[in-house]
């Protein structure tokens, strides 16, 4: 966090959380939360829950569980709310998603049974595979922009939320290079107008959450709203904004993996994976536009990590091959395999082979979950802009 005096606002009242994509990673956050409050489970994965801080010296051996130490909302004061093309409660759509275990939903479905989602914002030419009829209607996307904006001022009064936080847990929208409309607000104000095509449904969400002062996280890898326009609405409205997909299964490991071999100064020849997944997050990845997203993101990763142009000997020739396949057996239930080629000392080759037998949506939620609390914390504080303290 930078260094400064930092007046933190009390987290007094209920916590309205807003998500576009009521689906298997969000139906498992709300889940998993109802199920938490009650003592039926624990939030494991959850750093806002779980993580502890040293206070002092090592030597003093003195630790904190970070929701004693940070003033965070507590799961307590959450509402949820949220969009989706498809009109199911989140007690149906829990059912669907078939990520949690059909006893734990029973215990917990009237919580479940009482958020309906409202009528997204939704355009087949950004998500081709799936159809909806649960969307709203508007003659430019401005108007679907003012809707949004409804839904959100109508969810505040109807729950009597003190703040609002919104997470982007909908689709991989397709991949959209960067446009002129997205250069600045006027143009993309003008780009809501004119109906622009390159305007995709998530940065409207964005930009309606912006303009009403709610923190956005993206959870997902798709170009939303870190466009100059939307930094600047951010920075103008005093508004957090964070997120570029949730690290749960080839990324995850990338983020594990990696910075142990680089910190030993061990070089990578190249790094092979591919998984199966067979959930409508997977079915959505199978179209080529969207999978162009998911692609672009987790490339991403390893440069960032590596640095090849600090250690061109080490990862300057490094080979990245990433695939993604639909395989519906499998559910949510993802199975990865990592083939990493790393070069010891005077250039010897030696593999690394990494078989992971995940949960998708069980990886997600405590991410989403810490997001949100972190999020709201950051507005509290008066942060505003790319959240980069949280790219833990
Ligand atoms: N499952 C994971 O662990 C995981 C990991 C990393 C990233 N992600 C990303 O998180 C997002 C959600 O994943 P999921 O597994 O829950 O997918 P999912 O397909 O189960 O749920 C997504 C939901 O979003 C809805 N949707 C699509 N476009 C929408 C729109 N414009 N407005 C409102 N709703 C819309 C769909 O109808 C669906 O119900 C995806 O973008 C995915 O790539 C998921």
């Amino acid at each position: 966090m930078p260094n400064r005096e930092i007046t933190i606002a009390p987290a007094t009242g209920k916590l309205g959380v807003l998500i576009p994509g009521i689906g298997a990673v969000s139906t498992t956050l709300i889940a998993g939360v109802e199920a938490i409050k009650r003592g039926l489970s624990t939030p494991i994965g959850s750093l806002t829950q779980m993580g502890r801080l040293r206070l002092g010296k090592r030597t003093e051996n003195r630790s904190v569980a970070i929701r004693d130490f940070l003033p965070l909302a507590t799961l307590d004061d959450l509402c949820f709310g949220g969009w989706d093309l498809f009109p199911d409660r989140v007690d149906e759509a829990a059912e669907k998603a078939s990520v949690l275990d059909p006893a734990l939903l029973a215990q917990v479905k009237p919580a479940l049974a009482e958020i309906v989602p409202y009528p997204a914002v939704f355009d087949p030419e950004f998500v081709t595979r799936l159809q909806g009829t649960h969307v709203k209607t508007g003659a430019t996307k401005r108007e679907l922009a003012e809707a949004l904006r409804q839904d959100i001022r109508d969810f505040r009064a109807r729950h009597g939320c003190e703040r609002l936080v919104m997470i982007w847990c909908a689709s991989t929208e397709r991949f959209v290079a960067s446009g002129e409309c997205h250069q600045t607000l006027e143009a993309f104000e003008r780009g809501l107008e004119e109906n622009d095509p390159l305007i995709a449904p998530s940065q409207i969400y964005a930009y309606a959450a912006l303009q009403e002062g709610v923190p956005f996280a993206n959870g997902s890898p798709n170009r939303c709203v870190e466009i100059p326009a939307l930094l600047a609405l951010a920075q103008e409205r005093n508004v957090p904004i964070s997120g570029s997909d949730f690290k749960t299964g080839q990324t995850f490991m990338k983020t594990v993996i990696a910075p142990g071999l680089k910190a030993r100064l061990l070089g990578i020849a190249g790094w092979y994976s591919t998984n199966i997944l067979g959930n409508r997050d997977g079915e959505v990845l199978a179209d080529p536009g969207s999978f162009k997203t998911k692609e672009i993101s987790k490339l991403g990763v390893l440069e960032q990590i590596l640095e090849p142009e600090r250690y061109p000997e080490l990862y300057g020739d490094l080979h990245h091959q990433i695939q993604i396949n639909y395989y519906p057996p499998r559910g949510d239930n993802k199975e990865g395999w990592d083939n990493i080629d790393i070069v010891g000392w005077l250039g010897y080759p030696m593999q690394i082979k990494i078989n992971f037998l995940c949960r998708d949506s069980i990886l997600a939620a405590p991410l989403v979950l810490d997001l949100i609390l972190l999020m709201d914390l950051a507005q509290r504080s008066g942060f505003s802009g790319i959240q980069e303290w949280l790219s833990f």
